[in-house]
């Protein structure tokens, strides 16, 4: 068993990430965050094109430098190809391939949204890999999907968001009260101090698997309107029990579908990824399916949840192992299909 070092490189959004695997075992996983953003309320695409520029070299340094091997040792280089911002994905892929080039190993294209689903197949003590097939909710500040997943590389989208994401929900009720970029975290925190039952929001109406988080949205914006009108002081009074009646809407929105979702496949493996999957109501109430409905379930480890370039490397050392190697002349893709 011949040790296959691979580099895994992530810039499709606001955070430049580059880790190094051997064997699909994580040696590291850097990742440079992008404060810039934070005082805009939302990533700003040229900024964030910017920082990568910056970020790259050092960020990839880095990562073989605390993975402890030489970079001639590298079998392959895997690189983040869509769905992203384009400004910031040709940073990593412009990179990726002269570094393939001058070290003339083979170069590994990835779909971020893969990447988020076999991050459950890193290979590392504190996660189980799922077997097939098994159903993956992935949801981050860009993607809400609900994906069948037959084998490695045959995933099917049987539901999805028909407008915003679930980590858009989250960013703007941030926003809302007040609180930094991006929000979720937050609103998760304060969520748990919180009466889940203290304010009702009303679900959106949605057929089959698909989502709908812009009424949520627009219906929180109003509540929160019409209550400060009458009381300004109404979000520092409520804060807790508005985060947590949010998180409650949010949460059981995901599960009817997942649900419904397992009920049609008859699969009852499921996985979560993807940023908001480090939510921790989101977590417990996966968790509880077990005992509840007799679901085995599959939460990756938090550092593989939010974009990191481990989960783009993990799925380089699969492609690797078929020899599904990407042309020079691969390109970015800003919108790419799972
Ligand atoms: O996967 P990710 O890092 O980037 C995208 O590909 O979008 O996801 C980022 C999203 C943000 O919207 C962030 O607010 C959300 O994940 N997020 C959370 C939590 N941690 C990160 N949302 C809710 N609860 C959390 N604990
Ligand atoms: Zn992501």
């Amino acid at each position: 068993n011949n040790p296959i070092y691979i580099l895994g490189i992530e810039s499709s959004c606001d955070d430049t990430s580059a880790a190094v695997l051997c064997n699909g075992k994580v040696l590291s996983n850097v990742v440079a965050n992008q404060e810039i953003h934070t005082k805009y309320g939302g990533v700003v695409p040229e900024l964030a094109s910017r920082a990568h520029q910056q970020n790259i070299v050092p960020v990839i340094q880095q990562a073989i430098q605390q993975a402890n091997i030489d970079k001639k040792d590298l079998h392959a280089i895997a690189f983040t190809r869509g769905p992203g911002l384009m400004g910031s994905l040709l940073v990593g892929t412009s990179f990726a391939k002269s570094l393939s080039m001058a070290l003339n190993i083979p170069l590994i294209a990835v779909n971020h949204m893969q990447g988020h689903v076999l991050a459950h197949f890193i290979d590392d003590e504190t996660q189980q890999k799922p077997p097939f097939p098994f159903l993956c909710l992935t949801i981050s500040g860009g993607h809400t999907q609900i994906v069948k997943i037959t084998n490695y590389f045959t995933m099917e989208v049987i539901g999805e968001t028909t407008d915003d994401a679930v980590g858009e929900a989250y960013d703007k009720t941030a926003k809302i009260l007040g609180l930094p970029y991006p929000g979720g975290p937050l609103v998760d925190k304060y969520a748990q101090l919180g009466n889940p039952k203290a304010f009702k929001f009303t679900k959106p109406k949605m057929d089959g698997l698909n989502f709908s988080f812009s009424g949520l949205k627009t219906a929180i914006l109003y509540f929160i309107q019409k209550n400060v009108k009458e009381n300004p002081n109404f979000i520092e009074e409520n804060l807790y029990d508005i985060c947590a009646s949010v998180q409650y809407t949010i949460v059981t929105i995901l599960f009817d579908k997942i649900k419904k979702a397992v009920k049609q496949t008859g699969i009852t493996h499921i996985a979560i990824a993807g940023g908001v999957s480090a939510n921790s109501e989101i977590r417990k109430t996966l968790k509880a399916t077990e005992e509840k409905y007799g679901w085995t379930t599959y939460i990756p480890k938090f550092q593989y949840t939010t974009d990191n370039a481990a989960m783009i490397a993990i799925v380089g050392h699969l492609k690797y192992l078929e020899k599904d190697f990407s042309e020079t002349t691969t390109v970015a893709t800003a919108r790419l299909k799972v």
